[in-house]
């Protein structure tokens, strides 16, 4: 008789993995946390508490022995690639923490073992499951905004780290850049999902404002064309704090605008007096994301963001970064051997 419920082994039992332990039991009727595998035993312990799942030291012997149908990756970034792989040839479903993987000769690597395994892989982009998000992109899709001019995402905060606690985040080897690459992944993908289309050009300003013992940068500012005529506009950075009543995110097109703060949604018809405002129940997003993830592997169903959309917030990064380095507007390339389909698309 086929599992009722996906049975996960966590790979990476760091911060992050809290969170997503917390949603795995928020899930108890699609998701067993079966198994957790880091070279850390006290992190795998921790993580693994009183739940009964099984310990590893390293997700080879896990993905050899474990009696699991998925993983959840939750590596630092040079890893994920490796881990990917990996999951796939052991035919194992992914759920994998953003970014995907770091360059496009990797993306192409992933996008053909995931192709081959037919397995489902989902992008942990934990910010689409906000509900203000999600009811965003339903009035965007119902036409309410008629056709979208510009989308604009914003992920800033005051970010403490020094020296001492930054870790593989500090080092361009192991986090892939900067600040971009990381919390701006989050700005990128949500850009990418209001927006509606596939990136074409981006140019972008990076810079250090304050955590200058980073190899990469701690702030950037992106334009992004889209295929669709959408212009995306990003500021994201870990140096300060954005001023007060700038958006999480907006939109504006012929017929009205939206506005977020993260929270509650606003929309205006264009010259309306009055606006709507949508005051939406906040949830757990890794909750919500890691059941999203059980449902598409429990009924073969798309995710809202395979390695596809993956792929294609790389590429936005990747040409991001290249803007900046030569001064111009980088288009976004394509990967090399892209079969950008699932058997499940
Ligand atoms: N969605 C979000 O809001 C969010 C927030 C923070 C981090 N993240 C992402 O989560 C991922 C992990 O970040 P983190 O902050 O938890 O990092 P972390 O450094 O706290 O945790 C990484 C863990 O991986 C383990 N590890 C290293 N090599 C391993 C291996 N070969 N096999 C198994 N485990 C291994 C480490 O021992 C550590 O426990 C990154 O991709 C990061 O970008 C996402």
């Amino acid at each position: 008789m086929p599992s009722t419920t996906v049975r996960i082994g966590l790979i990476g039992a760091g911060d992050i993995a809290g969170a997503h332990v917390a949603g795995y039991l928020r899930n108890p009727e699609t998701v067993t946390f079966a198994a957790v595998a880091d070279p850390v035993r006290e992190s795998a312990e921790r993580r693994a508490a009183d739940t009964g799942a099984a310990i590893y030291s390293d997700y080879a012997s896990m993905l050899a022995e474990a009696d699991i149908d998925a993983v959840d990756i939750c590596l630092p970034h040079h890893l994920h690639k490796d881990a990917i792989i990996a999951a796939a040839r052991a035919g194992k479903h992914i759920l994998c923490e953003k970014p995907l993987c770091l360059t496009r000769e990797e993306a192409a690597e992933v996008d053909a073992a995931v192709a081959e395994a037919g397995v489902t892989l989902m992008c942990a982009h934990n910010q689409l499951f906000l509900p203000a998000v999600a009811q965003a992109k339903k009035l965007i899709e119902s036409g309410a905004l008629g056709r979208v001019y510009e989308v604009r995402t914003t992920d800033s905060f005051y970010n403490d780290f020094d020296p001492s606690n930054m870790g593989w985040r500090a080092h361009a080897a192991t986090s892939g850049g900067g600040e971009l690459i990381d919390t701006g992944y989050h700005p990128t993908y949500l850009l990418l999902h209001l927006a509606g289309g596939s990136p074409v050009e981006v140019t972008a300003m990076l810079a250090t404002h304050r955590l200058s013992f980073m190899e990469g940068e701690d702030s950037a500012q992106l334009l992004v064309r889209f295929d669709n005529g959408v212009i995306g506009s990003l500021v994201t950075s870990w140096a300060y704090q954005p001023a007060d009543g700038t958006e999480k995110f907006s939109a504006v097109g012929e017929l009205g605008s939206l506005t977020s703060d993260g929270t509650s949604l606003t929309f205006r018809g264009r010259g309306d007096a009055e606006a709507t405002v949508y005051e939406l129940e906040p949830v757990d997003e890794f909750g919500a994301e890691i059941g999203h993830f059980a449902r598409s592997v429990l009924d073969g169903t798309r995710p809202l963001h395979t390695q596809k959309e993956g792929i294609e917030v790389l590429g936005i990064i990747l040409a991001a970064y290249e803007s900046a380095a030569h001064r111009t507007i980088a288009p976004v390339q394509p990967i090399g051997e892209l079969t950008a389909t699932t058997p499940r698309d």
